[in-house]
C-alpha cells in the first residue's frame, strides 16, 4: 500500500509600494471607478493631489507590475488624514490594504505624526473591519456627509501611534503583514 502524504503549498502575493505618480494614474482611474462606481474621484483629482505638499500618495504594485491598489493620506501638523484608499477587486483579501496602512504607519513614526484619522461610510464593513485591525475606534458620526445617498461616514481615529499600546500592536501587524511588502 502506497501512503500518499498531502502537503499544501501556501503562495504568499507580495507587493512593492511606490508614490504615485502622474504615469500611475490611467491604472489609477481604472480601480478608483471599480471601487466607487460613478462617485469616484477625477483624474484630476488625483493629479491636484500628488502636487500638494500636505499630501502623500502611495501606490502598491504586484510582482508582475500591476497596480494593485493606492492610498493618500494628509499630513497636518500631528494628525494624518486618510484620504483615500482602494484595491483592485482582483487583488482584494491579499493584505494589499493592510501593507499601505503599515506603510502609511511608518511614515508618520518617521514624520512624528501621532494621530490617524478618516471618514468611511457606515454601511462599509469591511472597510470598517480593515481598520478597526489597526486599532481605529469610531468616535463619532457626520450626518448625511455623503452626497449622493446621503450616508452618514463615521470618523473613525487611531490612538497615539507613539503610546506603549500603539507600538506593541504596530510590531505585530508588522510580524504579520510585513513580509507582503517586497523592499
Ligand atoms: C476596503 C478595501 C480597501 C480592503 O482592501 P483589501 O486589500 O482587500 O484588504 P486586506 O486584504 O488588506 O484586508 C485586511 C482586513 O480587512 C478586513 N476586510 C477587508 N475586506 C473585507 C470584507 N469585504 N469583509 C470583511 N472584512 C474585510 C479583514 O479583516 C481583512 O483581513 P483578513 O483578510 O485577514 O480577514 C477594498 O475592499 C476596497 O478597495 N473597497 C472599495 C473601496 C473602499 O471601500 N475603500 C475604503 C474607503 S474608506
Amino acid at each position: 500500500m502506497r501512503l500518499i502524504c498531502c502537503a499544501k503549498i501556501y503562495h504568499m502575493d507580495k507587493f512593492k509600494i511606490e508614490k504615485m505618480t502622474i504615469s500611475s494614474l490611467d491604472e489609477v482611474m481604472k480601480i478608483e471607478k471599480l471601487a466607487y462606481g460613478e462617485h469616484h474621484w477625477s483624474r484630476e483629482s488625483f493629479v491636484a493631489e500628488i502636487d500638494n505638499r500636505i499630501s502623500s500618495y502611495n501606490c502598491a504594485y504586484s510582482q508582475n507590475k500591476n497596480l494593485a491598489g493606492y492610498m493618500g493620506l494628509w499630513k497636518i501638523i500631528d494628525e494624518a488624514h486618510i484620504t483615500n484608499l482602494a484595491v483592485h477587486p482582483d487583488f482584494r483579501r491579499k493584505g494589499v490594504a493592510k501593507s499601505l496602512l503599515l506603510y502609511a504607519l511608518d511614515e508618520c513614526y518617521k514624520e512624528k505624526i501621532k494621530y490617524l484619522t478618516l471618514e468611511v461610510r457606515v454601511s462599509n464593513e469591511g472597510a470598517i473591519k480593515l481598520y478597526e485591525v489597526f486599532g481605529f475606534k469610531s468616535l463619532g458620526v457626520r450626518k448625511k456627509y455623503y452626497q449622493n445617498n446621503n450616508e452618514d461616514a463615521l470618523i473613525m481615529w487611531s490612538e497615539n501611534i507613539f503610546s506603549e499600546s500603539y507600538k506593541k500592536r504596530y510590531e505585530k501587524l508588522k510580524e504579520k503583514i510585513g513580509d507582503v511588502i517586497l523592499k
